[in-house]
């Protein structure tokens, strides 16, 4: 399975879906880039209210999609699961429209699907999951002008035991960066945390694609490592800060590049990467994800 699987290629990408006009869009759909957020990452008890309402409504999302991968589906038909679940819940899926790197094209979907060596930002089409297949799905929901965003990595029927595990110590180093995420701390604590755990089992934690802070805005401008990056990333966390924390295992190297398409970013040496993404909430007790169904 892993070893005769083909190499992911591009796919064909439907036409853009209609959202109704009574959802609202955040505000850099139909522009070239988003505003730059100027207002922190420590949100009051009404902004952190809201986030839980979008956090929720991802989450969801995210199983419903979730309970739909299996061999033979499409990415296309996951991203429609999960933009018609986002617009349900009177949410506006963030992905949809986001502004791409400079001269490149807008994200086009409501969702990223990124299959095995897809590390992240993979883009919904015509391409059919095979069993044993790992897809990871991001999706992120806008209510009430916040987002909140969220990933998992579901395997196609059973998957190889290397591909299990992979996706188990994802989920277990995403949970460890959690759980050392506490006040008074550097955030590259986070990154640490992640990048022991990985090494243990021969993994490597990818650099170039990073957490962030999310709520008023998709990415604030908070980065958070999930790589030992001391003394860099030195932001101390605080109470009520809202940020996600989201690492990309791989079986292989982490080196990476990007597809022409703009977006899809892929391992130099094809191997196969998980991740998960949760958004917490900083509290005096630790952190709190928000992220749950
Ligand atoms: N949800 C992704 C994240 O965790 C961002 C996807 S941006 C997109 O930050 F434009 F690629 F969709
Ligand atoms: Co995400
Ligand atoms: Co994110």
């Amino acid at each position: 399975m892993s070893l005769t699987r083909d190499k992911i290629t591009q796919g064909t990408v439907a036409p853009r879906r209609d959202v109704p006009t009574s959802i609202t869009r955040p505000e850099y759909v139909g522009r070239a880039t988003a505003a730059e957020w100027q207002g922190g990452d420590v949100h009051d008890s009404e902004t952190i209210e809201r986030i839980r309402i979008s956090a929720k409504i991802a989450a969801g999302a995210l199983a419903e999609v979730g309970r739909n991968v299996r061999p033979g589906i499409t990415t296309d038909e996951l991203d429609r699961i999960g933009h018609e679940y986002v617009l349900d819940h009177g949410a506006y899926p963030s992905t949809l429209g986001y502004p791409g790197a400079a001269g490149r094209p807008p994200f086009p979907k409501a969702l990223c699907t990124s299959v095995n060596e897809v590390i992240c930002h993979g883009i919904p089409d015509s391409t059919v999951i095979e069993d044993g297949d790992i897809v990871k799905v991001d999706i992120t929901a806008y209510k009430n002008n916040v987002h909140g965003d969220n990933c998992g990595s579901f395997i196609a029927g059973e998957g190889s035991p290397e591909a299990r595990q992979l996706v188990e110590v994802t989920h277990e180093a995403m949970m460890r960066g959690i759980k050392a995420a506490r006040i008074g701390r550097e955030v590259n604590v986070i990154g640490r945390v992640i990048e022991k755990y990985a090494t243990r089992f021969g993994y490597e934690s990818v650099r170039n694609y990073t957490g962030h802070g999310v709520g008023p805005a998709f990415h604030t401008g908070l980065i958070i490592p999930h790589y030992d990056a001391a003394p860099m990333h030195d932001d101390v966390i605080e109470a009520g800060m809202v940020f996600t924390v989201e690492p990309m295992l791989c079986m292989g190297s982490e080196a990476s590049h990007e597809w022409d398409d703009g977006w899809t970013v892929v391992t130099d040496d094809g191997s196969w990467v998980a991740q998960f993404e949760h958004t917490i909430l900083i509290t005096e007790d630790g952190a709190e994800v928000l992220t749950l169904p």
